[in-house]
């Protein structure tokens, strides 16, 4: 279930917790299905967050992000057939949608975990390149980048995998493990990318670079040329993150999603090495893992609150469970297994 403020929630949500005003009179059940007047009821009545069932929130495909999000899958939609045939394709309704993007995250608090947490499949390259974007923002953000170099890295990754675009669809769909020959046709989309990218006048110079450094790794044992540690460019080093995240918390054909805490200890074991671990502690701190206040289900079965976000162990906070502190780096046996609900104010 979700906390959600009374003006982001729409009729047909249910509700997860009873509403009682002021004098313990209870307003609504749970499971009530909310209707426009009800939802006007109790904000007269002076609720300010609702919580609502997790089933509530394909309705939140409706609004805020997810609906430039659904444009922006179109509008990338519209330039495939250009890019597959070799010819340039309408930039600027791209840079269009970074713009209207990078406002979005700036003016909404939602964190991105939770607008993850809303679908579960991957359809398609275009629907990745737009998650990895949201992702990469968000932590753009969340490391104090100005608004125009946010819009820049918004764009960059809106298209950082372009490249593949010209894989076949056979081997891209593929439900078992790639041959060498296979992995050598997946491996060339970075080089494909940065080439569909760079001969398209008026282009910001950024976008080929990520194109072609998104799968370079610190140590240098990424592809395609094995470059190491600054010589790859910041907005690749973020984009690297974000992309191996989305990838890790969806579903593929060949296995299912992980949970966001498995994905979060993937991620940060490869921070020893080949991502950036400054960045990815940041990712894990401010994006992805548990924020300050979040209330956090324990494998044994607890629910506590995030009391301190440990930066050597982002996956590991400390938890306050009925007033008493449990330091999650000290217990290796107890665990995050989903994140309840997030606090905002
Ligand atoms: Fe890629």
């Amino acid at each position: 279930m979700f906390s959600l403020r009374i003006d982001d929630v729409k009729s047909g949500m249910t509700l997860a917790q009873p509403v009682f005003n002021m004098n313990g009179t209870k307003l609504l059940s749970e499971d009530a299905v909310l209707t426009e007047k009800m939802i006007q009821r109790l904000r007269n009545a002076g609720a300010k967050r609702l919580w609502v069932t997790d089933d509530s929130f394909s309705f939140l495909q409706e609004f805020g992000p997810q609906k430039i999000v659904g444009e922006a899958v179109k509008e990338l939609d519209k330039a495939k057939a250009q890019i597959v045939a070799g010819k340039a394709f309408d930039v600027q309704v791209i840079n269009e949608v970074a713009h209207e993007l990078v406002e979005q995250i700036i003016i909404n608090e939602m964190p991105f975990s939770e607008m993850v947490r809303m679908k579960s499949t991957e359809t398609g390259v275009f629907e990745h390149m737009v998650d990895v974007s949201l992702l990469s923002v968000i932590t753009a953000k969340s490391m104090g980048m100005d608004r125009l170099d946010m819009r820049f890295l918004c764009f960059a990754s809106l298209i950082h995998d372009v490249g593949k675009l010209l894989v076949p669809g056979e081997i891209l769909g593929k439900p078992d493990k790639l041959s060498d020959s296979e992995m050598r046709v997946v491996k060339k989309h970075p080089q494909i990318g940065y080439d569909i990218l760079s001969g398209i006048d008026g282009i910001n110079k950024h976008a080929p670079v990520v194109a072609l450094q998104h799968h370079e790794r610190l140590d240098g044992s990424g592809y395609p040329d094995s470059i190491k540690g600054t010589q790859i460019h910041l907005y690749s080093r973020i984009v690297a993150i974000a992309d191996i995240y989305t990838a890790l918390i969806r579903e593929k054909v060949y296995r299912p999603r992980l949970p966001v805490y498995e994905a979060g200890g993937i991620l940060w074991s490869q921070a020893d090495g080949g991502l950036d671990r400054s960045l990815t502690s940041n990712f894990l701190r401010n994006v992805v893992a548990f924020p300050l206040r979040s209330m956090v289900k324990l494998n044994n079965g607890l629910v506590g609150k995030v009391v301190y976000q440990n930066s050597d162990f982002p996956t590991r906070p400390i938890v306050s469970v009925d007033g008493e502190i449990i330091d999650l780096a000290e217990t290796p046996t107890v665990f995050v297994t989903e994140v309840v609900a997030y606090e905002y104010d």
